[in-house]
């Protein structure tokens, strides 16, 4: 039953789209005009909901909400840092499992990370093909009677290929054969991929999409990530997207001709534990989605959305089966749709003028006010049922209740405890190696903390003032001399990470324990997107560490014997 569609995507690098299982097999196909779903041709609407971003018990209701909300599919990536945490431990269990790759992958000997690479392919192959059979073998894919209707591989790739020149080619050709090769029956996607090969259909992510146009004409139109908002970053203002603009895009896909459109987020949710994602990335992953953080409505947005979905679904039958044309008709843009065989019709008006209102006088069909930046759906092409910019639902109001947080606050009790860290202080770490080590690739991801300690011998009196002086790759670093802090500093929250550390300290006659904590912000303490990121560094990796006296004199620490500790 149409009415009750309600699919997953899935992205590997792999998203899944899916469907309210019911059993029966779902014959998934296309054509340009449409997506043909057990022989109905369809528009679709999806929405990105992932699971690690929220908790089981929220699924249920969100997935309601979705519905209710006029979606017809969800989309979820596979994270395969969550389900292959320790290489070839494949966890299944969708309920335990952030965008990324496990951090064992970034130290096989050998790999290059999303390219044409052997040791890479191999384990993305391995990873990919597990989770595929685990979907086949619940019976998940359409054909077989289960939710799954597409499938995505690879993300953006397309953005950072050009640095991986011939061999960032042949890895797309790789991965589309790769996907061809696991015949799950549902259509593949590769997003920003204007080489996608057939029968990949590559497509378009981005805040609008409607002058995108697939490789292939014969393929559909489609947008795989609407951006609603964005993410937050430390420091940084909550992003907002008007819901009279996020309506007015969508409107516009569909206008020219789009079929598929999924929301990024529909749901964010929050990246629980230290999975935010990259560098001062704040954990709440809201997005200013159609449902908040915590699965409200996020009103006006969720309504607005709500209406629009209903009001394209109520011409599909004429958008998914007819030919259209588009004119500028006085100061907007008129396409009529029109089915060859019945004269039915419907019409989409755009005004992309961003301050100047259009009145527009269709003659026989009426006459229509069309605001500044907005979309007009007219049914019949002569009664309006939408328009983007003219808000009917209400806003959400918040409203403070007396008793607040305020006075619950005035009546907590505290308490404090110290952390144990005499031993670290003391210099007594698990291992040591005479060299400053990455700190991602010791830590293995266990842990956002990484202790360097070694010890100086100060035999000349003029060295009991010098000033220390870290180099570090980022991001935070707290410097303590004989167990004591002698002070912090943070990279700046924009691009480049490392900097330096300098301090005026005092040192003994004698043995002093200078020791050094450098903590990582963020899931991967590396970037998060660009070509070859995951050859960033976090850390005092190679440092130097130097004791700065008198003159510019200096000592270097670098190649002292180091004592680590991974802070779990
Ligand atoms: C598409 O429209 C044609 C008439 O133009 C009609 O014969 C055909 O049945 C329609 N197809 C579908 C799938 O509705
Ligand atoms: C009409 O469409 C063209 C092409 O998308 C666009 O550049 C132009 O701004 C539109 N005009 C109006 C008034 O919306
Ligand atoms: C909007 O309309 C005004 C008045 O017609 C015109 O001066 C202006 O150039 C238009 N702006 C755009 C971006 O088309
Ligand atoms: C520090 O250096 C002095 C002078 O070389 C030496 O006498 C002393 O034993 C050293 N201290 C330690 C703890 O190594
Ligand atoms: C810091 O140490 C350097 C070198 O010992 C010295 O020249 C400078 O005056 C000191 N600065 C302060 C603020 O103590
Ligand atoms: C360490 O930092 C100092 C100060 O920013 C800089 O002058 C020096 O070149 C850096 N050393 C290395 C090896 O990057
Ligand atoms: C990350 O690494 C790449 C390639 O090594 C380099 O071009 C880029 O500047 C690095 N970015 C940062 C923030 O260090
Ligand atoms: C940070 O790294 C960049 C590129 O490697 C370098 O040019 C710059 O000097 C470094 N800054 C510091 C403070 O070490
Ligand atoms: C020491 O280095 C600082 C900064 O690099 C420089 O400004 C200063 O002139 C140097 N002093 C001497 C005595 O070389």
């Amino acid at each position: 039953m149409a009415g009750s569609l309600m699919e997953v995507l899935l992205v590997f690098g792999l998203a899944l789209l899916c469907s309210g299982a019911s059993g029966v097999p779902t014959q998934v196909s296309y054509d340009s005009n449409a997506f043909i779903i057990n022989g109905e041709r369809r528009v679709l609407f999806s929405g990105a909901i992932h699971y690690p971003r929220s908790t089981p018990g929220m699924w249920p209701d969100l997935i309601r909400k979705a519905k209710e909300g006029g979606l017809d599919m969800i989309e979820t990536y596979i994270f395969w840092d969550r389900h292959e945490p320790k290489r070839g431990e494949v966890n299944t269990d969708l309920a335990r499992y952030a965008r990324g790759f496990p951090v064992w992958l970034h130290n096989l000997p050998g790999i290059k990370l999303r390219t044409d690479n052997e040791v890479y392919k191999n384990e993305m192959q391995k990873f990919i093909t597990k989770i595929v059979n685990m979907c086949k073998e619940a019976k998940l894919f359409g054909p077989q009677g289960g939710p799954i209707i597409l499938a995505q591989i690879e993300n953006e790739y397309g953005n950072v290929m050009g640095p991986y020149g011939e061999a960032g080619k042949s890895y797309i050709k790789w991965c589309a054969e790769l996907a061809v090769s696991l015949n799950v029956g549902v259509p593949w996607v590769m997003c920003k991929q204007a080489d996608a090969p057939e029968p990949m259909i590559n497509t378009c992510n981005g805040f609008y999409c409607n002058t995108f146009k697939p490789n292939n004409p014969k393929n559909p139109k489609m947008l795989t990530e609407n951006w609603v908002g964005w993410f937050v970053r430390w420091g940084g203002r909550k992003p907002h997207r008007p819901a009279e603009d996020l309506a007015l895009s969508v409107a516009l896909f569909f206008q020219s001709g789009g079929i598929f459109m999924n929301y990024y987020m529909y749901h964010g949710g929050t990246n629980f534990g230290r999975t935010a994602g990259g560098p001062y990335i704040a954990t709440s992953y809201e997005y200013d989605a159609p449902l908040d953080e915590y699965g409200n409505l996020n009103q006006p947005k969720w309504g607005h959305l709500k209406q629009l979905h209903a009001a394209i679904k109520s011409v599909e039958k004429i958008l998914t089966n007819s030919t259209s044309t588009t004119k500028e008709f006085g100061n907007a843009n008129l396409t009529t749709y029109t089915n060859a065989a019945t004269g039915e019709r419907v019409c989409f008006l755009s005004n992309l003028n961003t301050t100047q209102d259009a009145h527009i006088d269709l003659q026989k069909d009426g006459k229509y006010f069309v605001p500044a930046w907005s979309v007009s759906i007219l049914e019949g092409c002569n009664k309006e049922i939408y328009n983007s910019a003219k808000i009917s639902t209400q806003e959400t109001v918040m409203v403070k209740k007396p008793d607040g947080a305020e006075n619950r606050l005035a009546k907590l009790s505290w308490q404090w405890t110290a952390e144990p860290l005499e031993d670290r202080l003391d210099g007594r770490g698990d291992f040591t190696k005479p060299k400053l080590l990455e700190q991602t690739a010791t830590t293995l991801d266990a842990s956002d903390y990484l202790w360097y300690m070694t010890s100086v011998n100060i035999t000349d009196k003029a060295w009991t003032n010098a000033i220390l002086r870290v180099n570090t790759t980022g991001h935070v670093l707290h410097a303590f001399v004989n167990g004591k802090l002698v002070g912090y500093k943070w990279a700046d929250v924009g691009g480049i990470f490392n900097f330096t550390f300098e301090k005026n300290v005092t040192l003994n006659p004698g043995i002093n324990r200078i020791t050094l904590l450098s903590a990582a912000v963020g899931l991967k303490a590396c970037i998060n997107y660009g070509a070859f990121y995951d050859t960033n560094t976090t850390g005092i990796v190679g440092g130097p560490v130097e004791l700065v006296g008198k003159e510019n004199a200096t000592i270097d620490l670098s190649s002292n014997l180091w004592s680590y500790k991974v802070n779990v």
